[in-house]
């Protein structure tokens, strides 16, 4: 298969909406009438489109986000929960994974940067796929809950491991126990986002953030998200074996040679601070 799909139409349409702009694919969970509710056929949709952004030369960064109000009002209640109550195990089965494979499987461990942009409603299974991008801002005005307990589940899928991997023990059951509400800003103080911003600044801030990573060298940039995410993992001794591995992988996969340049340009040529900016990248 070729290393590039760029021109291959991209799939989705429906349920999902993909937007190109300067390496930023805006990728947009596409049921405003359902406050993009989470069904079965939005992961079959959304699966085929992630899959064909990773190999399309006009996505560098990924930005996931909801049309309308909404984020993500969650996992949708009749087309996932009623929709998979009563038909086969197997029918079921298959159901469950196409939805884990989008929300944390494929974008945990995605081959480029991901941004949530939380712009509105985001509840229950949307913290999965929330928490699984690498970065996230919201509206500082969004609403936030994990409501389940509200209407008679746990929060499941994977959503109290993943919620457990970003905030504390206490501030994690609290709102897993009362199902309360919070606001973006709060959002930020529980760490489950970067920044929370004014609704009319959101696309504009998260597209600067965008730009920022698309600055950067992208294989480092991979090799240094998987690394964090697999390190935490990790007991110490595995975590030092295993980075320090990852070190001399990435030089080794680096087409850019960025270690080398940076060594280069700071200690032969003084033109410049690692501390301070980014080595000038090869063209
Ligand atoms: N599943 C299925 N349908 C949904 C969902 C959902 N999670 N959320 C909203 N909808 C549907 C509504 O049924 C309604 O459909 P209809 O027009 O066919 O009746 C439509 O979206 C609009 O919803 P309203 O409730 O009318 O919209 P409103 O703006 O007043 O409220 C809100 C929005 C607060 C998000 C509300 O819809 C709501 O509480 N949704 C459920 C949120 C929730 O608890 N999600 C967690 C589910 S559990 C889980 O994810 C594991």
């Amino acid at each position: 298969m070729s290393e590039s799909a760029a021109s291959k139409p991209i799939p989705g349409g429906k349920d999902v909406l993909v937007e190109f702009e300067d390496g930023i694919a805006w990728v947009q969970i596409n049921r405003p009438e359902k406050r993009n509710a989470m069904s079965v056929g939005l992961a079959e949709e959304m699966n085929e489109v992630l899959d064909a952004l990773e190999l399309d030369d006009r996505c560098g960064v990924i930005v996931l986000t909801g049309v309308g109000e909404a984020f993500s009002a969650g996992m949708d209640l009749k087309d996932f929960f009623r929709a998979t109550d009563g038909i086969s195990d197997v029918a079921r089965h298959r159901a469950y994974r196409s939805t884990r494979a989008w929300q944390w499987r494929t974008l945990m461990h995605y081959a480029k940067p991901t941004i949530a942009m939380v712009n509105g409603w985001c509840f229950g299974g949307a913290f999965t796929p929330l928490i699984c991008c690498d970065l996230a801002i919201a509206d500082e005005k969004a609403v936030f809950g994990l409501s389940e307990i509200n209407w008679g589940i746990i929060p499941g899928g994977v959503v109290s491991k993943a919620i457990a991997t970003l905030m504390g023990d206490r501030q994690a059951l609290y709102y897993v126990m009362t199902g309360k509400q919070f606001d973006g800003a709060k959002a930020v103080e529980l760490g489950l986002v970067n920044e929370a911003v004014p609704k009319d600044q959101l696309r504009a801030r998260t597209a600067e953030l965008a730009r920022e990573l698309l600055a950067k060298n992208p294989t480092v940039l991979r090799q240094a998200r998987m690394a964090y995410k697999f390190a935490r993992e990790m007991s110490w001794e595995h975590a030092a074996e295993y980075l320090t591995a990852k070190v001399d992988q990435t030089n080794f996969v680096d087409p850019e040679q960025g270690k080398q340049q940076g060594l280069k340009q700071f200690l032969d040529e003084k033109t410049f601070r690692p501390g301070m900016g980014n080595y000038v990248r090869p063209k």
